[in-house]
């Protein structure tokens, strides 16, 4: 078991350079399913989600060799459209492997995706989809079979619900489909504009990604781009630094990251009277003083406010003068991070989709177990902003979307030391 040890109330004062973005990796790595030849990534994070969508990969008998954050992945030889159910359990994103198997095989079996426990994720939505597009689904036991002995044909689907993984797995589905298909209330995050330009370079016919209305035309084949395709900076993760910097004090410099696609979460550090200035790629935070509450931070779908950085923004409020609150509009059970923010002396009170948090004028250490993905961040910038020591438990959890943890802010000026027991 490990943990993080950190030595809270030293201001940072440096750079931190961006990963690529988690939720962008994971479905490019299974489009490669449906291509030949071999595909090269740029740019993927060194995380523990991305081990596990190329163990599953593997599985299936691709060829995978990693160079740091360089990814091939040749899928000529794979001949196995089965997902065994531990690597299915091993994160939320083996669902997305569904629509490129149906692609390429015209069937598959698999089950129930794990991932963070964030409340109920159904994947309805995905099965319905791959219904309307020929696919017949039968449930026996949690292993759902998939089959399209004619393959997928295009059609037109309106989501009741503008669900990230849904419109990336027909995406998938449709590239190699017979035919139109029509996405209408799609996703527009920046995740599915990468999705759609990785498809592109291979040969794929996608336009309207990022607008809620995407169109596809099947193509017979994908084929590898030329250069290493590059995956988009993580953008919570650069969220994340900067609310490390909201939390410890100092200047910080998140580099090689988007700032466009953080026009709903830059304004909120602004609120609280945190100095950002956006240069290119680059965003600078200065912390000096106490920080004020926001306005009232309701989450939604891109290009709102995004959930996965509610709990992140949270930990510098909790010291903030004045009562910060949140709407948690995407997940039920998203503010289960608030009990540990609670055993380091905030005042924050959660009841269904709304919390209220009260600043108090300190923070203190505390031993905590991260509850998921983000709350698991949250605790660790809560933490260099509190007085004395934390250890944060349940590193598995940020390791899954965080490269280097302790390493990068370290190297910014705090105490972070990752203990095995
Ligand atoms: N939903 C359904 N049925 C479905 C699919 C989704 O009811 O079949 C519901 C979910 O239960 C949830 C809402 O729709 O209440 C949103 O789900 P969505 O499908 O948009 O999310 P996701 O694809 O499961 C991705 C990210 C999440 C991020 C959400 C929302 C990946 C791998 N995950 O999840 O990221 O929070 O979109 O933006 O892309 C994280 O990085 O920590 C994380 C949880």
């Amino acid at each position: 078991m490990q943990k993080l040890v950190i030595e809270g109330g030293k201001p940072l004062f440096g750079e931190i350079i961006t990963q690529g973005a988690k939720n962008a990796v994971l479905p490019v790595l299974a489009a490669c399913v449906l291509c030949k030849g071999t595909v090269r990534l740029a740019n993927c994070p060194c995380i523990s989600d991305r081990y596990a969508s190329a163990r599953i990969l593997t599985a299936l008998g691709a060829r995978v060799t990693t160079e740091g954050s360089s990814v091939s992945v040749c899928c000529d030889d794979a001949d196995s459209p089965n997902i065994d159910s531990a690597l299915m359990k091993s994160m939320r994103s083996s669902i997305i492997f569904m629509g490129a198997l149906l692609g390429r095989y015209g069937k598959c079996t698999l089950s129930c995706p794990g991932g963070c426990n964030l409340g109920p994720r159904p994947i309805d939505m995905h099965i319905a989809a791959m219904k309307r597009m020929g696919a017949e689904i039968t449930d026996e036991h949690g292993a759902i079979s998939c089959n399209a002995p004619k393959g997928l044909t295009g059609c037109r689907h309106s989501l009741s619900f503008p669900s990230v993984g849904t419109t990336e797995n027909i995406m998938l589905a449709a590239v190699c489909a017979e035919g139109e298909t029509v996405i209408s209330n799609a996703a527009r995050e920046p995740e599915i504009c990468c999705l759609a330009d990785f498809l592109r370079a291979c040969g794929a016919k996608i336009s309207g990604d990022g607008s809620g209305r995407i169109v596809i035309e099947g193509v017979r084949e994908l084929y590898p781009p030329k250069d290493p395709f590059e995956i988009i900076p993580d953008r919570i993760a650069a969220a994340t630094w900067l609310s490390c910097a909201a939390c410890a004090g100092g200047e910080l410099l998140v580099r090689n990251c988007n700032p466009a696609h953080l026009e709903a979460v830059i304004p909120i550090f602004e609120q609280t009277g945190c100095r950002i200035r956006v240069f290119g790629t680059n965003i600078y935070i200065h912390r000096r003083e106490r920080l004020t509450a926001p306005e009232t931070i309701r989450t939604t779908v891109y290009p709102g406010f995004p959930t996965d950085a509610q709990a992140i923004i949270m930990a510098p409020l909790c010291t903030a003068r004045g009562t910060s609150v949140f709407v948690e509009n995407i997940f039920e059970n998203r503010y289960r991070h608030t009990e540990a923010m609670r055993s380091m002396g905030a005042d924050i009170r959660a009841e269904g989709k709304v919390a209220v948090v009260t600043g108090v004028p300190a923070l203190h250490g505390t031993v905590a177990e991260a509850p998921d993905l983000r709350g698991g961040a949250a605790l660790v910038c809560a933490a260099l902003g509190a007085e004395g020591t934390s250890e944060i438990y349940g590193v598995n959890y940020i390791d899954r979307g965080y490269e280097d943890t302790e390493r990068l802010l370290c190297s910014a000026g705090a105490d972070v030391k990752r203990i095995s027991e």
